[in-house]
């Protein structure tokens, strides 16, 4: 990752649009935040909302022209093809099931795409997307935001740099306690997540587990073999979905793993944690202390490694703000959105700017709804162990 560099990086902004993520939506605004930071992309459409005039009217609230506040999806992709000035790039913060029909048909009009996790909730979906956005010759990035942070890539730069060894167990948790209790009779954002038809065939594995399965992946860089899940309702009004769900996982290799996606571990805030545990020594990473990074050798001490200090991997100095301010949540999904910006434009400079970096991808998208399908799969035969391809 090269330095932060303050100032245009591009001649013109992408012309941005959004599909959901509309008022009072929990994600569009880390969105709108994220894509915008560094004046790479600027929202000038939107079908914000599955209510046409309550996505209208918020739509003028962020300051859009009204005749570009779409009442759907299909009306936007339609009228901005016909301009001049029309979009080139749209995010997708809808709920889960929207996303293939939503996706399809902005690909299909030769957008780049941004899209909410889990990309579609059938594999052969995602492959479908992947596929097409490979064809039309576009970007499909997937948000799986938290693996924007600096510390994140110090781990995956340590763990794949060698100087830990070997992974041996790959150990990660989202468990988070605001669902312990049947909170979605009063809350529209909850309901949707353990109704079938829209969230697909989980609600915290895909909500939840995919973020810990690709962080995984991307920090161990190991492939997953097989999976074992259980999965249950504790509140009891969610079944078939569930509220909780441990994974057992066999990779590549010699290395094991284990997974906890849970709504209802009470006392615990958001709980996104990965500890990869190697021959020579471990590390572990915290969401809600993102800047730090917990390091240990086999026979020496616990060692916490800060960001933004001389001693990081390069790919870990981006540095919006030096070391000892505490960078957060808005600056990782930042530095994602700059790298699709870059992968997005057209010009010339942008992909030497991108310089190599990685972001999440369509292929990421698809691999998440695959663990997604296999757990399913697993937790419903018993917790059989599944193959993961
Ligand atoms: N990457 C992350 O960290 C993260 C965090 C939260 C949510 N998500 C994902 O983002 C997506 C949205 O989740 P949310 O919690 O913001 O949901 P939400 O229910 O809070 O908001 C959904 C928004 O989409 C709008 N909408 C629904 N159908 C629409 C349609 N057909 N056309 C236009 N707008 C439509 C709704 O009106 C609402 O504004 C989900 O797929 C979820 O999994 C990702």
């Amino acid at each position: 990752m090269t330095a932060f560099v303050e100032g245009p990086l591009l001649q013109s902004p992408l012309r941005w649009g959004m599909v959901g993520g509309g008022k009072g939506s929990q994600i569009g605004h880390s969105h709108r935040d994220a894509a915008q930071r560094d004046g790479l992309m600027q929202l000038v459409a939107g079908a914000f909302d599955i209510d046409a005039e309550r996505g209208r009217s918020f739509g003028v609230s962020l300051g859009l022209d009204a005749g570009r506040c779409y009442p759907s999806y299909a009306a936007m992709f339609e009228a901005e093809a016909a301009r001049s000035d029309g979009i080139q790039v749209v995010s997708i913060a809808t709920p889960n099931s929207s996303h293939f029909a939503v996706c399809k048909a902005a690909l299909q009009a030769g957008l780049h795409v941004v899209c909410e996790k889990p990309l579609t909730i059938r594999l052969e979906d995602a492959q479908e997307l992947q596929a097409l956005a490979t064809a039309r010759g576009v970007v499909l990035g997937v948000m799986y935001g938290y693996t924007g942070y600096e510390m994140v890539q110090q781990a995956r730069a340590m763990v794949q740099g060698g100087e830990l060894g070997a992974v041996r167990v790959v150990h990660m948790q989202f468990a988070h306690g605001y669902h312990s209790a049947e909170v979605e009779s009063a809350d529209p954002g909850t309901k949707w997540r353990v109704t079938p038809a829209i969230s697909g065939p989980s609600y915290v594995i895909g909500d939840l587990a995919t973020h810990c399965y690709q962080m995984g992946a991307l920090v161990s860089g190991l492939q997953l073999e097989s999976l074992s899940c259980v999965r249950r309702s504790f509140v009891a009004s969610r079944a078939p979905l569930e509220d909780d769900a441990h994974v057992m996982l066999r990779y590549q290799g010699n290395a094991v793993g284990m997974l906890w996606a849970s709504a209802i571990n009470i006392g615990s805030a958001h709980g996104f944690k990965l500890r990869v545990v190697c021959e020579k020594g471990s590390i572990e990473w915290w969401d809600e202390q993102p800047n730090q990074l917990k390091v240990a050798f086999a026979g020496k001490p616990e060692m916490t490694y800060e960001r933004g200090h001389g001693y990081l991997d390069p790919s870990a100095r981006f540095e919006r703000v030096g070391g000892g301010h505490p960078a957060g949540y808005f600056d990782a999904w930042a530095n994602l959105y700059r790298r699709f910006a870059l992968a997005m434009s057209p010009e010339p400079q942008a992909r030497a700017l991108l310089d190599g970096q990685w972001f999440p991808s369509a292929q990421d998208g698809v691999e998440g709804v695959r663990f997604m399908l296999r757990c399913v799969e697993s937790a419903d035969a018993g917790s059989q162990w599944v193959g993961f391809q």
